[in-house]
Parts: structure tokens; sequence; C-alpha cells
């Protein structure tokens, strides 16, 4: 096909522009008025990263759908970026926080929750021993605490276009060969190279000569890179990356965060994956600032170990609302209630069906691009075939295509993740929803290939 006109882009973004104006009269008050005590005019500094001339301002959320103040209905496939990917308001958890909310929301003491919670992330992702947090960041700080802790070693590596959170180690990307601080890395505390080694995913020759160092205590890794687009792992990757982990006495850390898309039991349980830590967040409560790591015995008894009981308060793991009960209450219910292997089956079905649309549309209009799917997660990315590593997704990133398909699909109803292209299916998600997306997605192609 013709190469996409950029002339042309400009011009129907300026339409698609015009067309937010006008829906969201209201919206554009509300960020006015916020921008007198917020700083940047929002609540947090990456909301002003969608298109538009400004966030939408949210009246209710329920299900799969949103409304927004100037009462325009959403189709919701970013789900919070997977923080609601329980759909919003699901009754069942949200009847149990209403519930817990009335009977104490805190307290430094635990609940009868909490090991009905354990068991069930044990039973789901296999890994015995767990601990709460409020966040995945969290969760991911106090396992490479635990891992330098019981290692001894100073060091961890991550994949080049990972994101593990606001975890200082991990903001870090691979520039020529080097571990330099990620663009817009906000005042990091020391140079990267000093904490931290990134590495390709796909690429075992370079993890082995980043192990071999052996100052390593971690590997912090998402099964499949999720926040670049998806880049899936190659057949025999993780079982290379296990086995150096051993060789080298290096501690795997698995950020089941954004994969649990694979499934109840994330991609570690969908592919049979061994890690020593495993982590999670976002979505365990609904909503409800949750997050939880695993560990295996033989970690369990390391940890053991090395604590110091007199000073567990003030060892830099923790926090005071951490494992509260009503985030242990909102867990249950998700998980026992809401997120249910069943659910799966069918979030997982209707994955394959946006995927199958997506394709179709890109095979007819003959664009460039590909669609990947993991579970019921799934991404389309501005090149041919699927990246291998977090560079090639870099490298199929484009920031004007992919502007002007989010506020496309924004103006007619649809809401995608933001930075990239990705859509999430939650419980309440439907078959009518994701056709909905394919007919918009074949709409602007027609419009971007014409
Ligand atoms: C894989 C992964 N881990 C951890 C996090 C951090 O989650 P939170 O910001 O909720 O702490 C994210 C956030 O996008 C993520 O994608």
């Amino acid at each position: 096909m013709k190469p996409i006109d950029r002339a042309r882009v400009a011009g129907l973004m300026e339409r698609e522009r015009a067309t937010f104006r006008q829906r969201h009269p209201r919206s554009g008050q509300l960020f006015e008025q916020a921008k007198r005590s917020l700083l940047f005019g929002v609540p947090m500094n990456w909301m002003t990263r969608w298109p538009g001339d400004h966030p939408v301002f949210v009246d209710c959320a329920e299900g799969a759908r949103f409304q927004d103040v100037d009462g325009n209905e959403f189709i919701d496939f970013c789900l919070g970026d997977t923080g609601g990917m329980a759909g919003h308001a699901p009754k069942a958890a949200v009847d149990a926080i209403a519930r817990q909310a009335a009977r104490g929301i805190t307290l430094m003491l635990p609940t009868e929750d909490a090991a009905w919670v354990g068991d069930e992330l044990a039973r789901r992702f296999g890994l015995p021993y767990w601990q709460f947090t409020l966040s995945a960041t969290d969760a991911n700080r106090s396992v490479i605490r635990w891992a330098r802790e019981i290692t001894g070693r100073p060091r961890i590596v991550v994949h080049n276009g990972c994101y593990h959170g606001t975890v200082d180690e991990s903001v870090a990307m691979l520039e020529n060969g080097r571990t330099v601080a990620r663009s817009g890395n906000i005042g990091k505390p020391v140079p990267l190279d000093q904490t931290t080694r990134v590495v390709e995913i796909n690429d075992p020759e370079s993890l082995e000569a980043a192990l071999a160092h052996e100052d390593v205590a971690a590997c912090l890794f998402e099964p499949a890179l999720t926040n670049i687009g998806i880049v899936l792992p190659d057949p025999g990757y993780h079982e290379a990356a296990r086995k150096l982990c051993d060789r080298y006495g290096t501690l795997l850390i698995i950020d089941e965060t954004h994969t649990i898309s694979a499934g109840p039991g994330g991609c570690t349980r969908a592919w049979g994956l061994e890690p020593d830590f495993l982590t999670i967040g976002k979505t365990l409560g609904a909503g409800v600032a949750s997050g939880a790591y695993g560990l295996t015995e033989r970690v369990r008894e390391k940890v053991y170990a090395r604590t110091d009981s007199r000073n567990t308060d003030v060892g830099g793991i923790g926090g005071t609302l951490a494992g509260n009960a009503l985030s242990l209450a909102a867990m249950r219910a998700t998980l026992g209630e809401v997120m249910t292997d069943a659910a799966f089956v069918r979030m997982i079905a209707l994955g394959e069906r946006f995927e199958q649309g997506v394709h179709g549309v890109i095979e007819s209009s003959g664009l460039p691009w590909h669609a990947v799917r993991l579970g019921c997660r799934v991404e389309y990315l501005f090149r041919p075939d699927r990246a291998r590593n977090g560079a090639e997704a870099a490298a199929g990133q484009d920031d004007a295509i992919d502007a002007f398909i989010h506020l496309y699909l924004l103006n007619r109803g649809i809401l995608m993740t933001p930075f990239h292209n990705m859509a999430l299916m939650s419980p309440a998600t439907t078959a009518a929803d994701v056709d909905r997306h394919t007919q918009l997605f074949s709409e602007m192609a027609a419009e971007l290939s014409a």
C-alpha cells in the first residue's frame, strides 16, 4: 500500500480536536478550574497525556462502560490500565467494600480475609507464602529489597522497554548497549548503571553476560513485555532465564501485574514459570489500592534467617496501610466472585474476537500493522510483524498515528489505553462492545488509507 499521508493525518487530527472540544465543554471548564490548585491541572501528571485539549472528566462508571460529565457514554477498553480490569464497580466487590468500610478500614491487625486471600493467591500462582502492599510498585520495591538482603548483592536486571512502576532501579533503558536512565526519569538518586543492568528480552546471551558478574540480586521481569506494546517471549526464553538465574545465584522475580491477562494464575500458571518471587497489584481489589508478593519455601527460609524481628517496622519494607482490612475484603470478593476462573474463559474469548477483528481490518486495508494478544489483552502496533524486543517495539511506535486513533475512537465512544494501543477485556465486556471497536477501527483505517 502507499505510505500514510502525514499531512492528511494532521488535517484529520484537527477535525477530531474540534469534535472533541464540541463534545466536552464541561470537562474543559473543570480542567480550567483544576488548574488553579492542581499541578498541570490534573491529580496525576500523566493524565495530561491523553489526546484532545484536556482529559475527559468522569461522572460515573459501571461494568465496561463509563459516562463523562458532559453526558457522553464510553465503552472502556482501558479499564484504568488494568486497575479496573475487574470491570467498574463490580457488585460483589462493592458490597464487600461497603460492608467492610462500615466495620473498620485499617487497624494494624489482620482480619479473617487475609488468610483466605493468601490461600487463593497460592492456589492461583503456586507460590506458598504471601505479603500485601498497596500497589504493584511497592510489591516490586519490597521484593527487590528482600532479594538484596538474601543474596548480599547490589544490582538488578530488567528488560529494555519494561515498566514496573516507580521503582528507582527499573526506570532505566538501553542506549547503544549501555544502561542509562530512561528518558524522562525524574530525580534519579544515582546513575542507573550503578543499580541496574538492562538487557533485551529474548536475548539469553546478553542476560548471561549481565549475570556472570555475580553481583545481581534479582532479575525483575514481566513474562511478556506489556508496556511498550506486547512483546511475547520466544519459546524457551523463560527456561533459559531460569537456568541462568540458578547458575549465577540470582533470584527471579516475575511481575504479573499486567500479564494476569493470560489467565487466573497469569503466565506463571499458564506457561509453568518458576519464579522465586511473584508480584502483582492493580486489579486485585477491583480498584481499591492493593498489591501482593509471593515467594517460595526456599526463599521463605532465607527471609526468616535474615529477619531482624525487633526492627521489622523500620526495615524499609511495608507501609502503615498495607494489608488493611478494606483492601483485603476487596481482594477476597474480587478474586472469589469477580475475576474467577470462569470469567477468564469468557474474557480470553473476547480477546480473541478483538484480535481477529483488528487483524481482519489490517489485512483488508493493507496497513503495515499487526495485532498481538496475551489472553484478554490485545495491542496493535505500527509495524508489519511482531517486535521481538523492547527496541523493536519502541521503533514501531508512531506518536501522530497513535494520538489520532485514540482521539478518533474517543470521539466515537471508545476509550483505549493511552501511551500505546492496548485493549483489555473485563468480565463485563460484551461481544457487541468488541464488534463496535472493530467497526470503528475499520472506518478509521479507511480514512487513513484513503
Ligand atoms: C508490569 C507492571 N508492574 C508494576 C506496575 C506498577 O503499578 P502501580 O503503578 O499500580 O504501582 C505497572 C504499572 O503500569 C506495571 O505495568
